[in-house]
């Protein structure tokens, strides 16, 4: 086996898809990454990094097509960051993620026997997303547009026309501000020399409701041009109920906890899940696609398993969705989430959807459980949907200090999954089965589903 250098070129074949969309084959018996390839293609790479174990090569041309490349619709693949899957036929796409969950679950849980049921397919392939976050700066031309950083690329953004993943409402929301700031010569901010006006633009739809939310995130001052945008979009644009002024003065890519007024209307909007209809704030989390969330949270109500007598925490609650959907099969629920307004949300949402029985508390989970400890009642059931970092230690301790019968975990990251997983299992449970779901086509995010039980005598 010889490493390869740096600029190498040369043939191979691409055997797997590898985590991140990425494809993988072998060179002389050295592994090698290369993105924008489907298994099974032939093709021509240069190397651009090469390390003890591996190398990583950018594609030069596909000598031979595999049998799953397809086309990508998008124009903006690959150079776009969004999307890494779009040129690989679908079922693949989803073969590989649950594929995905497996490795990691044998690879850093050290549980290779597993049972990780097939994915369950998404519905839509495109137009599925809720929310879009499109950056501003100037293109080519020097003029304003909206899009998305080009893959790899802090300081460059790709204008777009369309994106194929946002819905229709997402899609006119952008072109519509970016006429505007056309029209209005508006500055772009440039992160390079740190000078501008407009940064990002973030659309949140409740796609069952049509209400849309439209936050604006700007470099400080200029609250007059963004009153008047905000005035165009109400009147221009059918199904709006508040604009959002966020500015960040700072030099991190953020639209996230930042001070922001209400231009118009009001800072939040409506979404239904199930037959849950839900009120989210623009600072809280909801997942990304509506319809998949459904499919998501049927398999945490058949991981849960509830007939009406048993106690739920529901942690890592968002707006409290999880628990409020399979609530009235619940004797009580207990939310424990870290967002003050998702906490408020939450509270809402349940008396909203005639939940009685429902408790939300503010705070990090770890924490919150233990200050908590004495006064809660102890959870048959524990619902955990952690963000990408999976549990902290503290937190994983206390989920195994209430040691409940069952423990559902929703995971949106295989590898703190995995890692979980192992110390779960460590504290005395036993992993049933893990039922990957797709989310997020044409990206390689993939979701899980996983129901542990705590064993006897453990
Ligand atoms: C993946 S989201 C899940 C939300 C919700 N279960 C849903 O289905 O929409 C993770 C949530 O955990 C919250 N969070 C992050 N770290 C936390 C912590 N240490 N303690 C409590 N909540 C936390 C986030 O604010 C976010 O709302």
């Amino acid at each position: 086996m010889t490493r390869p250098q740096r600029d190498d070129e040369f043939r191979l074949e691409i055997a797997d898809l590898a985590f991140g969309g990425i494809g993988v084959g072998r060179h002389d018996g050295f592994v090698v990454f290369v993105p924008d390839t489907a298994p099974g293609d032939v093709v021509d790479v240069r190397v651009r990094r090469a390390r003890r174990r591996f190398a990583d090569a950018d594609l030069l041309e596909v000598v031979q097509a595999g049998p799953d490349r397809i086309d990508a619709p998008c124009p903006y693949v690959p150079r776009c960051g969004g999307c890494r899957l779009q040129h690989v036929d679908y079922p693949r796409q989803a073969e590989a993620k649950q594929a995905q969950i497996a490795e990691h679950l044998a690879r850093i849980g050290h549980l290779p026997d597993v049972e990780v049921r097939p994915i369950d397919h998404a519905l839509e392939r495109f137009g599925y997303r809720n929310k879009m976050e499109y950056s501003a700066a100037p293109d080519d031309t020097g003029e304003f547009t909206l899009g998305f950083h080009q893959r790899g690329r802090w300081d460059r953004v790709i204008g777009l026309d369309a994106c194929l993943l946002a819905t229709p409402a997402g899609n006119a929301v952008r072109d519509h501000v970016r006429a505007w700031g056309r029209r209005e010569g508006i500055a772009a901010y440039d992160q390079r020399e740190q000078a501008g006006f407009f940064r990002h633009l973030v659309v949140r739809e409740g796609v069952r409701s049509g209400e849309l939310l439209v936050t604006v995130v700007t470099a400080p001052g200029g609250d007059d041009v963004v009153d008047s945008l905000a005035r165009e979009l109400m009147g221009e644009i059918d199904g709006i109920v508040g604009v959002l002024h966020a500015i960040n003065d700072g030099v991190a890519e953020t639209t996230q906890g930042l001070p922001t007024r209400i231009v118009v209307g009001r800072d939040w909007f409506t979404e239904r899940v199930l037959d849950v209809s839900l009120r989210l704030s623009a600072p809280s989390f909801f997942q990304t696609n509506t319809v998949m969330t459904e499919v998501l949270y049927g398999r945490v109500a058949e991981a849960a398993g509830l007939d009406g007598g048993q106690v739920v925490f529901d942690l890592f609650a968002g707006v409290g969705s999880i628990g409020i959907a399979l609530g009235r099969q619940a004797k009580a629920v207990v939310a424990i989430e870290i967002i003050p307004e998702a906490v408020e949300d939450a509270r809402r949402n349940a008396e909203a959807n005639g939940l009685v029985n429902h408790r939300a508390l503010c705070g990090d989970v770890g924490k919150i459980m233990r200050e908590h400890r004495e006064e809660l009642p102890r959870p048959d059931v524990v619902i955990v949907d952690p963000p990408r970092g999976g549990l902290s230690g503290r937190a994983v301790r206390r989920v195994l200090e209430v040691a409940a019968p069952t423990l559902v975990y929703v995971s949106c990251q295989p590898a703190t999954f995995a890692d979980n997983a192992a110390r779960f299992i460590e504290g005395g449970y036993r992993l049933d089965w893990v039922q990957p779901v797709d989310m997020f086509p044409n990206t390689p995010h993939v979701e899980a589903v996983a129901r542990f039980t705590m064993q006897a005598g453990a």
